[in-house]
């Protein structure tokens, strides 16, 4: 099944577009990547061709990610599922233009209520949260936000949860050929009730098999979210792409618990909740490291980003794009601001491009010791 493309040049919207949205190097406009002198007004460096390089400017980078299907992303900065609502909520604090894409909240056939409160909690350097999935169900998504999407330049992935592959293959088949949907990511750390409860995630097998089957209803491009909660994350990586997956996204949240003020229970209404934040980010740096070393198709990073710092670390290990989530809470503009600054990190490196900042930290043999990743020396 072939994807058609559609090249979308800076400045144009789309009318009501189709789903393989290609957008070409969008130009930023803000204040904060004016031009930087030019090549002759520089103060002398250490570095000795400086001189010698044409001075880049930040608005001349090319941030553009190709997740591949015909999905090729503006930039490498993502709003994760669950922290950004629909996009429609933030319209009047953020441009949601200026970003490299929108992973929505999770959706189900059904519509969900969630889980009881409390549904989250502060953790040092972080939360947990159980929402529990709520949301009005795909068609009610579709109906009220879908056409929205489509008049928009970031593309919109929406995220998939389910009970069982019918679930899952069920809501895939709803969103294929909606206008306004970009792709799919499959948030596959959800019980899976016709194994017991056993989460897809958790098991190469299971999660291979909702992949693969997603994969049969749809030409959208297939994203799946790996959970950090196992023991080792490779051959379950290793199942999703060869089931035909498009692209890796890692992490979800880490299972924990919290126990309420007095002592006599658990906190959360559902137990169980999942930490995100600053505190997940050395657990999500290793299962992207891993990941991206298992697989030959693009991994997307997510876990604790705050800053351009965590942007760059994640890139080095690998990573195409980064999500950010739980810092959205603290500052919605963030994301936007974080396009900016890659840019000028950029230009005042002379790339013209973000890709030799990716990977540069893994490495430079495979099968060199350090990639055995999943074992602990102290
Ligand atoms: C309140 C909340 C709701 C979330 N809902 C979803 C969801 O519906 N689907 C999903 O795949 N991930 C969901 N996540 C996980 C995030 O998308 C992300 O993977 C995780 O929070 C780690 O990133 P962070 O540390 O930047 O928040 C949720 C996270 C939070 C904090």
């Amino acid at each position: 099944m072939k994807a058609k493309r559609r090249a979308i040049t800076t400045g144009d919207r789309p009318a009501a577009s189709k789903r393989q949205v290609v957008i070409r190097r969008p130009r930023p406009a803000t204040p904060s990547i004016a031009p930087r002198p030019r090549a002759e007004a520089r103060p002398a460096t250490a570095d000795p061709l400086a001189d010698m390089r044409p001075a880049v400017v930040a608005g001349d980078v090319d941030l553009t990610v190709d997740l591949g299907r015909g999905l090729v992303l503006p930039n490498p900065i993502l709003v994760a599922s669950g922290t950004f609502g629909y996009g429609v909520e933030y319209g009047e604090v953020v441009d949601v233009d200026r970003l490299g894409g929108i992973c929505c909240k999770g959706t189900t056939l059904k519509a969900r209520i969630g889980n009881p409160t409390p549904r989250v909690t502060e953790t040092p350097g972080g939360m947990l949260n159980s929402i529990g999935l709520q949301n009005p169900g795909v068609d009610a998504v579709v109906a009220k936000y879908a056409a929205t999407w489509a008049g928009w330049r970031v593309p919109v992935i929406v995220n998939v949860a389910g009970e069982s592959v019918g679930d899952y293959v069920e809501v895939a088949r709803r969103l294929e050929g909606v206008p306004g949907v970009a792709g799919i990511e499959l948030n596959i750390s959800c019980p899976n009730v016709g194994r017991g409860g056993l989460q897809f995630a958790i098991d190469a097998g299971a999660a291979g098999e909702v992949t693969a089957a997603v994969r049969r209803v749809t030409d959208l491009p297939l994203l799946v979210k790996l959970s950090p909660n196992v023991a080792d994350v490779r051959p379950i990586a290793r199942a999703i792409a060869d089931a035909g997956a498009d692209a890796l996204t890692a992490i979800n949240t880490l299972s924990g618990i919290a126990v309420a003020p007095g002592r006599g229970r658990p906190l959360l209404g559902n137990i169980y909740g999942g930490l995100s934040g600053p505190a997940v980010k050395p657990v999500a740096l290793r299962i992207v490291y891993e990941a991206t070393q298992a697989v030959r198709i693009p991994v997307v990073a997510i876990g604790g980003v705050t800053e351009l710092a965590d942007v760059l670390d994640f890139l080095a290990v690998g990573a195409v794009a980064v999500q950010v989530g739980t810092a959205i809470f603290a500052d919605p503009t963030l994301p936007v601001r974080l396009v900016d600054e890659l840019a000028e990190h950029c230009a005042a490196g002379g790339h013209t491009s973000f890709r030799p900042l990716v990977g540069t930290a893994l490495p430079r043999k495979a099968g060199a010791p350090s990639a055995k990743g999943a074992e602990y020396r102290p």
